[in-house]
């Protein structure tokens, strides 16, 4: 394996110089085929220890029981086995995992945790024989499983019922389920799952639509999907169908809203298929989780999980449901084969994201989403290159040893997406859509690394239709390379204009804005562009009382201003700061708040750990992690 990325790496330090612009044909067919020759290898995945490409899991059953007295999952899995070559052991990935006892075609064997490390966990290694088919895992789950969030009756909406969720990507799945937990690897699987009676358990797999009454649920997902895609949640949930594959389920104190929310699922649905291709998984569904959850969606396939903080009341969020649905096509039935390829899940989602907005809003609604994310874009590149790690801002990553939510950043969504843009702009939208189109069809089920993308893109797009395109520099260099599209918008032009009349002594009633038709996109844009520490008290204290944006039912506007409050010392923003850090767990929201308090004075850093305490408990290991960095805590 060190031998193999040494190689790799060596190939990549010459790729760049071979790639600049204007380089010889002759040369660009040199790495190429360097290319093409990483592309053939076995992939190898540094964040698991399984032996996937020895003896793999093809199918998986879970037998647990739910149990909120202990929080604790407890019951087994039996993985189905191939063999790829000779093996006398299969590996596990596994974390924070009790296993009792391990049966090897029904028969008991003794079994090996070997101790890996903080971030990846334990290796669990079971040992087999050639003619062996199934292993059967005993275990039970402990306290910290970073995977699983239990929530008491008072961290839930309703307030009457305890509720549980699951959140695998990217290497959490190891912490409830022992797995060969690579996104490379694919499994169907099927589950049997007991919980109180009172509650209802639906799965990433195909659902109920009822509560059953006894507690006893049962799910099949009979497509070829990756571990860190399987996913649970148990609480006092409702359906209600949006169409006949489409639907919502949320606790009965939200249902309604929900629904009406959503509304355009269905459409949203058909405008992809129009564009990518059949939906290749029956039924999808959202599930709207407490606000602890910690990401904004999760696309579970046939099920995405999302956050309540989408509900805004006028449907103005839903490019996240765009977002979560295209991960149907680019992620769930075409997946990165390892973290470092992260942008080929991400960057594909948000220019497919970006397609359904603009075919179901038009393109000035399509542009202002993407001229905010390209702002963030502009940011967060800056911040990797001055800081310790720049190499972050290639597409393809090198996160061995590292976390790969560290990938998690806006290289991969929207350089990723830009640098799609790119191409289609040069190419032409028709033939981009069929390449992409063909590009989903011939990967279906697969997961792949950027190197075979890379040979599928020149052979099928760019040298059939005789292109030249700095694909290499876009995936191998850092930074932003200077041919990405520019992304303009006139209404966002109008809002500069009007940010640069403002003054301290302006008096915001007065000037009549026309703030009624402003999108969210228009008003995020307005308080990113008010300069900080330049306006008065006074000031703030108007355009807060004319437009009430510290009590915002969109959490994204509220989110922003809290940001720009705090940056210039309106302390009266506190108390809904406060109320919405200890509700909220979304890192999306928590992260820029936080660090806007921890950098701002030593006074808002007290007022940041003394909320951070209270709220703290409201959060998942994936918030409080993060939360903990930026506060220094531990
Ligand atoms: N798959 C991601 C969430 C994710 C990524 C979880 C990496 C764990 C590790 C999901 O599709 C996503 O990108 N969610 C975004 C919203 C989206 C509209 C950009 C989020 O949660 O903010
Ligand atoms: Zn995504």
């Amino acid at each position: 394996m060190f031998e193999h990325n040494r190689f790799f790496k060596f190939t990549l330090l010459l790729l760049p110089f071979l790639f600049i612009q204007g380089c010889s044909q002759r040369e660009n067919k040199d790495a190429l085929i360097e290319v093409k020759k990483v592309a053939q290898k076995e992939v190898i995945d540094h964040h698991s220890f399984s032996n996937y490409n020895d003896v793999k899991s093809t199918h998986l059953h879970l037998n647990l029981k739910v149990d909120f007295e202990s929080n604790k999952l407890i019951g087994s899995v039996i993985h189905d086995i191939e063999h790829m070559k000779d093996a006398d052991k299969i590996i596990f990935d596994v974390k924070n995992l009790y296993v009792s006892k391990v049966e090897v075609d029904d028969e008991e064997v003794v079994f090996e945790v070997k101790t890996g490390d903080d971030l990846l966990g334990n290796a669990l290694v079971v040992p087999i024989q050639k003619y062996s088919k199934r292993v059967t895992i005993f275990y039970e789950t402990k306290r910290d499983a970073e995977a699983l969030m239990w929530l008491n009756p008072t961290q839930t909406t309703n307030k009457k019922t305890p509720f549980l969720f699951t959140q695998g990507q990217a290497i959490l799945t190891r912490t409830w389920i022992p797995c060969q937990d690579s996104p490379c690897n694919r499994i169907t699987y099927s589950a049997e799952i007991s919980c109180d009676s009172s509650l209802m358990a639906v799965m990433s797999a195909k659902n109920s639509k009822e509560n059953n009454a006894t507690g006893y649920y049962q799910f099949e997902m009979n497509q070829p999907i990756p571990t860190y895609l399987i996913a649970l949640a148990v609480g006092d949930l409702q359906y209600l169908p949006i169409s006949n594959r489409a639907g919502v389920y949320a606790e009965s104190s939200l249902i309604e809203e929900a629904a009406w929310e959503f509304t355009d699922m269905e459409k949203m649905i058909t405008t992809a298929e129009s564009i990518y291709g059949d939906y290749d998984w029956e039924q999808y569904d959202i599930l709207v989780l407490p606000p602890a959850f910690p990401f904004g969606g999760m696309e579970n396939p046939r099920l995405t999980f999302v956050t309540p903080t989408i509900i805004a009341g006028d449907r103005s969020l839903v490019s996240l449901v765009a977002h979560e649905l295209a991960h149907s096509w680019s992620g769930n039935l075409v997946t990165n084969a390892t973290w470092d390829d992260f942008w080929l899940n991400e960057g594909f989602t948000v220019y497919f994201e970006n397609r359904i907005m603009e075919a179901l809003y038009g393109k000035e609604t399509a542009d202002m989403l993407m001229a905010i994310e390209v702002q963030e874009l502009n940011k967060e590149n800056a911040n990797l290159l001055a800081g310790k790690y720049p190499q972050d801002t290639k597409l393809k990553l090198d996160l061995m040893g590292r976390n790969p939510d560290d990938g998690m950043t806006s290289i991969a969504y929207v350089k990723g997406a830009l640098f799609l843009q790119s191409i289609e702009e040069k190419v032409g939208r028709e033939k981009f859509d069929a390449f992409v189109k063909q590009y989903f069809d011939a990967h279906r089920f697969q997961s792949l690394t950027t190197e075979r993308f890379i040979s599928y893109l020149n052979y099928y797009l760019l040298e059939p239709n005789n292109i030249r395109f700095n694909v290499m520099e876009w995936i191998y260099e850092k930074g932003i390379p200077v041919n990405a599209r520019e992304v303009v918008s006139n209404k966002f032009t109008k809002i500069d204009e009007i940010v640069s009349t403002l003054e301290t002594s302006t008096n915001i009633a007065s000037l009549k804005l026309d703030t009624l038709n402003w999108t969210t996109q228009e008003w995020i844009h307005f308080i990113r562009q008010l300069p900080n520490d330049q306006f008065s008290y006074g000031f703030f204290q108007e355009l807060d009382a004319e437009y009430g944006l510290s009590f915002s039912g969109n959490s994204e506007i509220k989110a922003e201003w809290f940001v720009k409050a705090i940056h210039n010392n309106y302390h009266s923003v506190r108390p809904a700061v406060e109320a919405f850090l200890v509700e909220v767990g979304r890192r999306k929201f928590l992260e820029p708040i936080y660090e806007a308090l921890a950098n701002q004075s030593a006074d808002d850093k007290q007022f940041a750990k003394m909320v951070y305490e209270k709220a703290r408990k409201n959060y998942h290991a994936v918030s409080y992690q993060t939360i903990d960095e930026i506060l220094e805590i531990n």
